[in-house]
């Protein structure tokens, strides 16, 4: 066990998800918020005061390449656009810093790859924040499919999507290759959590459509993973609907469904479940922030040195499988994963 309690971080960037993360970096108990850096001056500065007003004394950098030679800082938090990710978790980990990166973690397997051997050189940690799988919603529908309740699980339909605001625009002018688009923000989401659900098994060739905007971003997209012997995980995402973020698993003998999984720290989690022979059950589960449990879980990780929940081989998967749902939709036809 380690004898430090809490680890320090630097955030490298003054992004809008720091309205999440920061405070739960603020709020977890083993983690301290000790410097932020943004290429926008004052941006950092301004993030500080709207996002952690009481705290004192965090260092702002103008620049994360000054953040990642602080030797005080132990671990990064990466907030920057999906096309930089893996560049800048590169580049923290060369400077022995800690990762915990937001999805997508690069838009190739091949730099995750680099980055899993980097990390392995530099004996440093590096997770991917798909923050929703630390809401204790996920494992209470876990403890339900364990039970035996409802079966095996054979289908699973996911669906993401939010309008598209005009002041977010700027996320779909520019190509997916460029990390636009809705399958780097959104679909990632839809992927993961159907390869949650279907465990162990790997998925075997993936099928999609998507409809793209003048600048080469889809905005639309659906499609099907084929978990083989007839199991398949059918998705959906959209910036041109009403905002959803949900999935159901239809099982051999009943079925569930997460009502939110984007659920905030005050939204009420919701799941329902049925199983063929019973009454259709809806459980309010208790609101959990899973922004602050994720930081927590990191930073226990790391203090004490034990396994992340989210591996580096997750990342991977999911990053493959992306991929081939996009060159399902370049090449019009279905994509084999090997
Ligand atoms: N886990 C979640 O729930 C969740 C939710 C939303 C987004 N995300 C992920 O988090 C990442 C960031 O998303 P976001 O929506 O927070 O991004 P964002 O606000 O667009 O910021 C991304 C980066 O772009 C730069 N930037 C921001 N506003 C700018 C402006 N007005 N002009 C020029 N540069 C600007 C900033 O870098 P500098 O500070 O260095 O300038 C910032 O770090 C994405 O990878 C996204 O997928 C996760």
């Amino acid at each position: 066990m380690s004898t430090q309690h809490k680890l320090r971080w630097g955030i490298l960037g003054a992004a809008r998800i720091n309205q999440q993360l920061m405070p739960a970096i603020v709020a977890a108990k083993n983690s301290e918020l000790v410097a932020i850096a943004s290429r926008r001056p004052d941006a950092a500065e301004a993030t500080l005061k709207q996002y952690a007003p009481d705290i004192e004394n965090v260092r702002i950098y103008n620049n994360p390449a000054e953040l990642l030679k602080d030797p005080d800082i132990q671990a990064v938090y990466i907030p920057l656009a999906s096309e930089e990710h893996a560049l800048w978790t590169l580049r923290a980990i060369e400077h022995g810093k800690h990762v915990l990166c937001e999805k997508p973690m690069a838009l190739s397997v091949a730099d995750i790859e680099n980055i899993e051997i980097a990390a392995e050189k530099h004996q440093v940690r590096v997770m991917e924040g798909f923050m929703y799988r630390f809401h204790p919603q996920h494992q209470r529908i876990q403890e339900i499919i364990n039970s035996g309740a409802i079966g095996e699980v054979r289908s699973v339909r996911t669906c993401f999507a939010y309008p598209m605001q005009p002041a977010r625009l700027y996320r779909i002018d520019r190509s997916i290759s460029t990390g636009g688009g809705a399958m780097w923000d959104i679909g990632c989401y839809a992927i993961h959590t159907a390869r949650f659900h279907f465990g162990d098994i790997q998925a075997q060739a993936v099928t999609a459509m998507a409809k793209h905007n003048e600048h080469g971003a889809d905005v639309s997209s659906s499609g099907i993973i084929d978990f083989d012997d007839g199991r398949y995980a059918q998705f959906n995402f959209s910036f041109e609907h009403a905002r959803r973020a949900e999935y159901e698993i239809i099982a051999s003998k009943g079925g569930i469904k997460c009502h939110n999984v984007w659920a905030k720290a005050n939204e009420q989690p919701i799941i329902s479940w049925q199983a063929d022979s019973g009454e259709l059950q809806t459980e309010s589960l208790d609101l959990a922030n899973h922004f602050q449990l994720e930081v927590e879980h990191f930073c226990d990780c790391v203090l004490n040195n034990k396994p992340l929940k989210l591996s580096l081989q997750d990342a991977k998967t999911n990053c493959q499988i992306i991929v081939a749902a996009l060159d399902s939709v370049e090449q019009g036809k279905t994509i084999k994963i090997n």
